[in-house]
């Protein structure tokens, strides 16, 4: 299990754009009827009153991926986490305007909620565009590290997939290497095609369309829990 500090220290900004009035308005109406509760363990059935399948994003950013993989799956229930207040704000507008009753959010870091679900619970996690923490003195801060690895790798059913996209070529190297260590998970590219092409039910965030403008190459992981 990572240390306390090391999980604060993971995310750096909560706060962006000041919020204008309608934004703050939907932000104070709607984030508390889907919000993970604050304490206790949770599952399906206290998430979402059934025991339909979870599927889990860190860090969703805007929401669009997390809104998007939603949509593909209603029956499921989707647990997304983001520190950063605009992001939350962004993935309200995207339950709004898709009707989506399957998506739960909280404000904050997702490692302290995924410890409070039951092993083995998730069909999914997804890990997109993570923060790089590019300096060599603070890759211990990167969400990709054994600490993580170990919860997300918990929490999964064997046989079900990690999911992790990133547009940094330190990111990309590093995650190889950690990931290529581990006993856990198995890598499912067959060819280069297979992470260098956007999976069609991947669907794209703002994110990584403004990396691909600035000339960013984007690799997709897909690794099995063993
Ligand atoms: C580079 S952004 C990518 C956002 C999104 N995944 C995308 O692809 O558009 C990384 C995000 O991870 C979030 N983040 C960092 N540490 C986190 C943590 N411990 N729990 C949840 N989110 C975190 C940041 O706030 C940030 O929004």
């Amino acid at each position: 299990m990572p240390d306390p500090v090391t999980i604060r220290r993971l995310y750096g900004r909560s706060k962006g754009h000041k919020l204008r009035e309608g934004q703050a308005a939907l932000l104070e109406e709607m984030l508390p009827r889907v919000s993970v509760p604050d304490h206790g363990p949770l599952d399906a059935a206290r998430l979402f009153g059934d025991s339909r399948p979870l599927e889990f994003e860190i860090g969703f950013g805007g929401g669009e991926h997390l809104a998007g993989q939603a949509r593909m799956r209603p029956d499921h229930g989707f647990v997304g986490c983001e520190p950063f207040l605009n992001g939350v704000v962004s993935a309200l507008n995207h339950i709004r305007d898709d009707a989506l009753g399957n998506v739960r959010l909280h404000m904050g870091d997702a490692l302290e909620v995924l410890e409070r679900l039951p092993d083995a619970s998730l069909s999914r996690v997804y890990l997109l565009h993570p923060d790089p923490w590019p300096k060599a003195r603070h890759a211990k801060r990167r969400m990709v590290n054994n600490g993580p690895l170990e919860m997300i790798a918990a929490k999964l059913k064997p046989g079900c997939e990690f999911r992790l996209g990133t547009d940094d070529p330190t990111y990309c190297r590093w995650a190889m290497m950690v990931m290529n260590q581990r006993r856990d998970f198995a890598w499912q590219a067959e060819s280069a095609a297979d992470f260098l092409t956007r999976p069609a039910d991947w669907p794209e965030t703002r994110y990584e369309r403004k990396a691909r403008r600035k000339g960013h190459e984007v690799w997709y992981f897909r690794y099995l829990r063993i």
